[in-house]
């Protein structure tokens, strides 16, 4: 039922290159854009960059349990232009923005306490009568993501225990020192691949680089970061090349990063909590660590029996609320003496991506090129006008 956007860019790879100024095109060498700048209709999400402004989107379709054409109407299939007109539904929807806003300024101090989905829950028409089989049947499970507050004043095993147990678990410190960089080569699903099986590319230092090469059918589809900075280009962004703003998706990117090589992920999380009720996932049994990357909340969970890494979640921040990233690790196998995960998939609002990775090599030279600012997406591709079902 809920699509989220991953859906509707499945038959839209398409870009914005005819529509960005040359202004705005230089700018994106420089600074990370502002949706203003890029965009032509908006009123009421100014001032926020470009790819928060595109969380945005996403946190409003999983609030609504929304596609993008539930608000913006089948045109935009295809064609970013379209996004800028006025439909009914999104005027409703720029008013919310708006009550929200207000709501949390007049009541709350301004903190975010009422988002989108304190209402709809997923729903684009908000419950009014309690109901009274939810009362009186078993609540459902609890959804081990939700960001609590753990009152536990000496919580037993503490965070730096669960770290320590990790860091054993995938080889210990000595071995994990020496493993200094991989490149690994495998498979990639997702929606922007049609969910069908193409090449990806993963390369990694343990000074802080680390770089993606999904090769969809459309063209490639890169994250690379050089330890600072960050760029995203893609046949389905609405940016050429998409320099990450400081906040939410650099601090998500400078995690990957850490966590390819988790000797120093102790020290690049803050704040770190535990004693969070026991929970599961899959049946099996995670402690949970909650902290801070950046400014960015995480939590992590560790499989109990083998002490492995085996989901992260991170929050990113948008103008109405946070916004979750989930990424499930698997298939940990031994590189150089280190276990690391040979497949992942990527959970977020619009859509859900698989890797897998067939090959892993251990200390090779990696070209610097690989994490620097990627060229343009090679061809911008028109995407057929129908839904895929
Ligand atoms: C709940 C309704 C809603 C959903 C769902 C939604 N949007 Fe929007 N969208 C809006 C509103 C409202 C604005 C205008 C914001 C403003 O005025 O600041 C907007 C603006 C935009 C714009 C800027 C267009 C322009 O040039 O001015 C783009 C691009 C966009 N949305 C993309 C998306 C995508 C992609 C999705 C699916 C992930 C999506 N939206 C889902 C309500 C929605
Ligand atoms: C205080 C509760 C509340 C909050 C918070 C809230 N909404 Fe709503 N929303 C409603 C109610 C109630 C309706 C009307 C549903 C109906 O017609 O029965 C509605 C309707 C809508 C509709 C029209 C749905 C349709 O397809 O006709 C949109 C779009 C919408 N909300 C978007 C948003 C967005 C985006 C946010 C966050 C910025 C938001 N809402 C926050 C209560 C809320």
């Amino acid at each position: 039922m809920r699509l989220g956007f991953g859906r509707i860019l499945t038959i839209g790879a398409f870009t914005l290159f005819g529509l960005m100024p040359a202004r705005a095109q230089n700018a994106a060498q420089q600074k990370p854009l502002m949706a203003e700048d890029v965009f032509k209709n908006v009123q009421v999400l100014k001032g926020i960059p470009v790819n928060q402004f595109m969380d945005t989107m996403g946190f409003f379709s999983a609030a609504l349990g929304y596609n993008c054409t539930n608000c913006h109407g089948d045109e935009v299939l295809g064609n970013w232009e379209k996004y800028a007109a006025d439909t009914p539904v999104k005027r409703t929807a720029r008013r919310m923005v708006q009550v929200v806003g207000t709501i949390n300024k007049s009541l709350f101090g301004g903190r975010q306490a009422v988002t989108c989905y304190t209402c709809h829950r997923g729903s684009p028409t908000p419950k009014v009568v309690p109901s009274l089989m939810e009362q009186y049947s078993e609540p459902p499970p609890d959804d081990p993501n939700e960001v609590e507050i753990s009152r536990r004043v000496s919580p037993v095993p503490t965070a730096d225990e669960i770290f320590n147990r990790y860091i054993e678990a995938v080889g210990g410190a000595e071995r994990l020192a020496a493993l200094t960089s991989y490149a690994g080569t495998g498979r990639y699903e997702g929606f922007d691949s049609y969910h069908g099986k193409v090449a990806v590319e993963v390369y990694a230092k343990a000074t802080g680089e680390r770089a993606v090469f999904v090769h969809t059918q459309n063209g490639d589809s890169v994250t690379t970061y050089d330890g600072r900075n960050a760029w995203i280009v893609g046949p389905d962004k609405p940016v050429s090349v998409l320099q990450l703003a400081p906040g939410g998706d650099l601090d998500g990117v400078k995690l990957d990063s850490n966590l390819a090589f988790p000797g120093g992920l102790k020290q690049a999380l803050t704040d770190r909590r535990t004693g969070f009720p026991t929970t599961a996932i899959d049946d099996r049994p995670v402690q949970v660590v909650q902290a801070m990357a950046g400014g960015t909340r995480v939590k992590l969970f560790f499989d109990k029996e083998t002490g492995l890494l085996s989901r992260v979640v991170r929050y990113s921040k948008t103008i109405i609320g946070p916004v979750p990233v989930q990424i499930d690790y698997s298939e940990y196998r031994e590189v150089a003496g280190v276990k690391i995960p040979f497949q992942w998939r990527l959970t977020w609002t619009d859509g859900q991506s698989m890797f897998k990775l067939d090959d892993v090599k251990p200390n090779v030279a990696i070209d610097p090129g690989k994490f620097a600012k990627p060229p343009a997406a090679a061809k911008p591709v028109v995407a057929p006008a129908k839904v895929a079902e």
